[in-house]
């Protein structure tokens, strides 16, 4: 057993977080919409058609924001044709994903959905096959108070009062060639001014989000540069999207995505530091991660992307949501792609239900995490994987809840077979009480929850006396803890 040390001092704060971290994804894409949030008819449907047992279960994530209609969908989408009367719905075939889209579930479902889990929507605008007045147009008829066309239109669909959508985003993943409507980073950035502009004269307290970096390759520099410097007193965040996961086979390789994270979220912060200050903009232009996940052994029959994850997929979701922590004063939005199905924590059939491992990171997280984000010490046990070498075992963020005087520490044990004994030491006051330990593992790490055996993975809650300045603490190998503790 090797030895770790974690360090915590209360005065180190790395500024508040925001809870929009724990933000998910819905694309009209498989079954995520249909056959996931939405199955009217179904006997586990409520009066709107809402899954209740979808909805009991995205309850338990608490997010606090979900980003819709997509994802490459929404570069083909047209937002007229998902609203008013059944018989007005038109039928559309589906650019991006090769599917029939019946338009049954729009606007004004998604924005009930939302509103029943106490979320806030946030809508993404096509600027694919899409024009800059449809945008403005959409975010008139959501929030509109005048009495125009669109308004009245709200109106005769039932929804007198404005929806006060405050999330809009100017197109998806622009920089993929795969995109209906790709575009140059020059023809971005002047997309993205043009519709952000009258986008907000139809609502000038909307929050824009940017397109900002899916591809990661060749330009995303020039990108940022174009953008901030014409969109930059427009624009609030940048939305960056990525996907990981453990194509080869090699659990050391994988473990070691944490380095990639942060190289990309450090080098983003930086480029945006120094535009901004290149571009005496003194507004603040956030990081919204708005996709990311582990998707590559995607079950792709009938573009379904059905992945089933397993346990170390769980620890990288916990290692995702430990750097959004440690970057908690610029990464002020992430959006788990996706929900329901699609690359989910969430996985239906007709009659009910599971939970994927990766479901109990992101519940967990979301339940324990503090307000404030803390720059914590740790070192100790390293190990190597892929072409990173010195990469420290454990992977540790901590949250403060000034309310509550209590710490919320993470740790993600990366050793495959090994426990890891680690000192906790708090720097100033003491722990009080007993310590909440909430560990999330399972027999294996390649331990999957499946309908026939939904529990392989799930997180244990034990209690431990804390009293003092400092304790030793010993982590299960391939497992992720929360400790909870108050502190005087
Ligand atoms: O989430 C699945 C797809 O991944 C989204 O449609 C797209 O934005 C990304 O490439």
């Amino acid at each position: 057993m090797t030895f770790n040390h974690i360090h915590i001092d209360l005065a180190r704060s790395l500024g508040s977080i925001d809870r929009n971290i724990f933000g998910g994804f819905a694309e009209h894409l498989g079954r995520c919409i249909y056959g996931g949030i939405y199955e009217p008819g179904s006997s586990l449907a409520d009066e709107n058609g809402f899954r209740t047992d979808v909805l009991e279960a995205l309850r338990k994530l608490n997010m606090p924001i979900i980003r819709y209609p997509g994802g490459n969908f929404v570069s083909g989408y047209r937002w007229m044709d998902g609203i008013g009367q059944p018989e007005e719905r038109k039928p559309r075939t589906d650019l991006a994903w090769g599917a029939i889209e019946p338009n049954t579930f729009g606007t004004n479902e998604f924005i009930t959905f939302c509103r029943q889990l106490g979320s806030e929507p946030y809508l993404v605008v096509n600027c694919g096959d899409g024009d800059m007045r449809e945008a403005h147009d959409w975010v008139e008829y959501c929030n509109g108070t005048s009495d125009t066309y669109l308004v009245r239109l709200r109106r005769k669909h039932g929804f007198e009062a404005p929806h006060n959508v405050k999330y809009w985003g100017v197109g998806n993943e622009v920089d993929g060639p795969w995109q209906i409507g790709f575009k140059t980073a020059r023809e971005y950035a002047r997309t993205a001014t043009e519709f952000g502009k009258i986008m907000k004269w139809a609502d000038p307290n909307i929050q824009l989000v940017a397109s900002a970096v899916s591809l990661w390759e060749g330009n995303f520099v020039e990108r940022a540069q174009l953008l901030i410097e014409q969109a930059g007193n427009l624009i609030d965040y940048m939305a960056l999207h990525w996907y990981v996961g453990n194509a080869k086979d090699d659990f050391a390789a994988y473990m070691t995505v944490s380095e990639l994270i942060e190289e990309r979220l450090a080098s983003y912060e930086g480029l945006i530091r120094a535009l901004r200050l290149d571009n005496a903009i003194t507004r603040p232009i956030h990081l919204a991660v708005d996709e990311w996940n582990v998707w590559y052994r995607a079950n792709n029959e009938l573009n379904r992307l059905e992945e089933i994850y397993n346990l170390e997929d769980a620890l990288v979701v916990a290692m995702h949501l430990n750097a959004f922590i440690r970057h908690a004063s610029t990464v002020r939005m992430a959006n788990i792609a996706q929900i329901v199905n699609v690359i989910a924590p969430i996985f239906t059939r007709p009659d009910g239900l599971f939970l994927q491992t990766i479901f109990y990171p992101l519940e967990l997280y979301s339940r324990t995490c503090g307000d404030i984000a803390l720059d914590i010490g740790w070192g100790g046990d390293t190990f190597s994987g892929g072409n990173r070498s010195g990469v420290r075992t454990l992977d540790v963020a901590a949250t403060y809840h000034a309310q509550r005087r209590e710490i919320s520490l993470y740790i993600v044990n990366r050793h495959r077979s090994e426990a890891q004994e680690t000192t906790i030491r708090l720097m100033d006051g003491a722990f009080r009480g007993p310590g909440q330990f909430s560990i999330i593992n399972g027999p294996d790490i390649k331990a999957e929850n499946t309908f026939e055996q939904p529990h392989q993975v799930v997180t244990r809650t034990e209690q431990m006396n804390m009293d003092g300045k400092e304790c030793t603490i010993v982590f299960e190998p391939h497992s992720i803890t929360a400790l909870v503790c108050k502190v005087q």
